[in-house]
């Protein structure tokens, strides 16, 4: 019994058992739920236990191979405001479950993702969600381990078991059908990084757009950026440069197309007037936006709570392998309209 102005001596599962006057095994099984107790003994723990204020250690429980409650998710960059948008929905799936949520940032490095991976491994967490996009390295193959891994938007370098991502492939379509059926014709891409599956595919989607209309793709037409405001401006003045006639835009992103916005105000070309322009994800900025931003809108909340649900099952060994791809939608706002003719 704790004596006031003395230092709390942590309550110990020994102290427990001794108290209901049974084995420390036992105890610990009643603890867990693991393995067979008698309800009057496990009343007799259970009373001990509340009189005496024990406290599980999770660490401790985590060293017996029980879950330890805590889950962590690698983003490449949270200054995007993609990623925080994806954390919130795998947040909320992490608070209902009562699980502790860990957030890394990778930056696209392998060597900073194993470092990241490694150390959350001696953290005994339950499992990652993983942004992947990361080369697959021996060596980031052996920080993940057997640890429970969920990619999500982005696929890794190795066949993950779960997945969830948006259909990139089909959203690059969406985009580019839309500015075809506005009239447009002279059509250029700012794609996301060359290296990104998620870039390749909506890149993939843009030029099967164009063809199934009957425009051939002018690779001259197609620039990559980063994913970030400024590679969308400088990707735009690089289009501006080439000096190829384009009338609408379509950007892999909605950070892209928010550089791109900028770099076609300088050059003096309204927007939508001049020139049409389209972004992808669709992030509380781009209703803000003057003109707002049509856009591709990914179900983001939505990728973050099934990627987190699934990683709570893949944790506890109830989830067989499972690779979602969820809807994307068109959003049309003020940002895109027909082709003025005769410009
Ligand atoms: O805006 C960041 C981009 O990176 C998004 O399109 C998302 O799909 C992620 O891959």
């Amino acid at each position: 019994m704790h004596v006031p102005g003395e230092p709390r001596v942590p309550v110990t599962i020994r102290d427990v058992a001794s108290d209901a006057g049974v084995s420390v095994a036992t105890v610990s099984r009643a603890l867990s739920g693991n393995g067979h107790v008698g309800p009057a003994t496990r009343d007799r723990i259970a009373e001990a236990a509340r009189r005496l204020g024990y406290q599980p250690n999770d660490l401790a429980r985590s060293l017996h191979g029980g879950a330890t409650g805590t889950i962590a998710v690698l983003v490449p960059d949270i200054t995007n405001p993609f990623f925080p948008e994806l954390v919130a929905g795998i947040q909320a799936v992490a608070n209902e479950q009562e699980n502790l949520l860990l957030l890394c940032q990778t930056g696209e490095d392998p060597t900073t993702a194993v470092r990241e991976l490694r150390h959350l491994r001696r953290k005994r967490v339950d499992g990652v969600v993983l942004v992947g996009g990361l080369p697959a390295t021996d060596d980031l193959g052996a920080a993940v381990g057997d640890l429970p891994v969920v990619t999500v938007d982005r696929d890794a370098g190795w066949p993950a078991s779960w997945s969830v991502r948006a259909d990139h492939r089909g959203g690059g379509r969406m985009a580019t059908e839309h500015l075809v059926e506005l009239g447009h014709e002279q059509i250029a891409h700012i794609a996301g990084p060359a290296a990104l599956t998620v870039a390749q595919e909506r890149l993939a989607g843009h030029r099967e757009a164009l063809q199934a209309s009957g425009i051939e793709p002018d690779e001259s037409l197609v620039v990559h950026g980063d994913f970030g405001e400024a590679g969308g401006y400088d990707a735009l003045r690089t289009l501006l440069r080439r000096r190829r006639e384009f009338t609408a835009v379509f950007c892999s992103n909605d950070l892209a197309a928010v550089g791109a916005l900028r770099a076609l105000d300088e050059a003096g070309f309204r927007v939508p007037d001049d020139v049409s322009l389209v972004g992808f994800d669709d992030i509380h900025l781009a209703r803000y936006l003057r003109p707002s931003l049509t856009t591709v809108r990914q179900p983001i909340h939505e990728l973050g709570r099934r990627a987190a649900t699934l990683l709570l099952e893949a944790a506890v060994g109830s989830r067989p392998e499972q690779h979602d791809v969820l809807d994307v939608e068109l959003v049309r706002r003020d940002s895109t309209r027909p082709v003025r003719r005769g410009r």
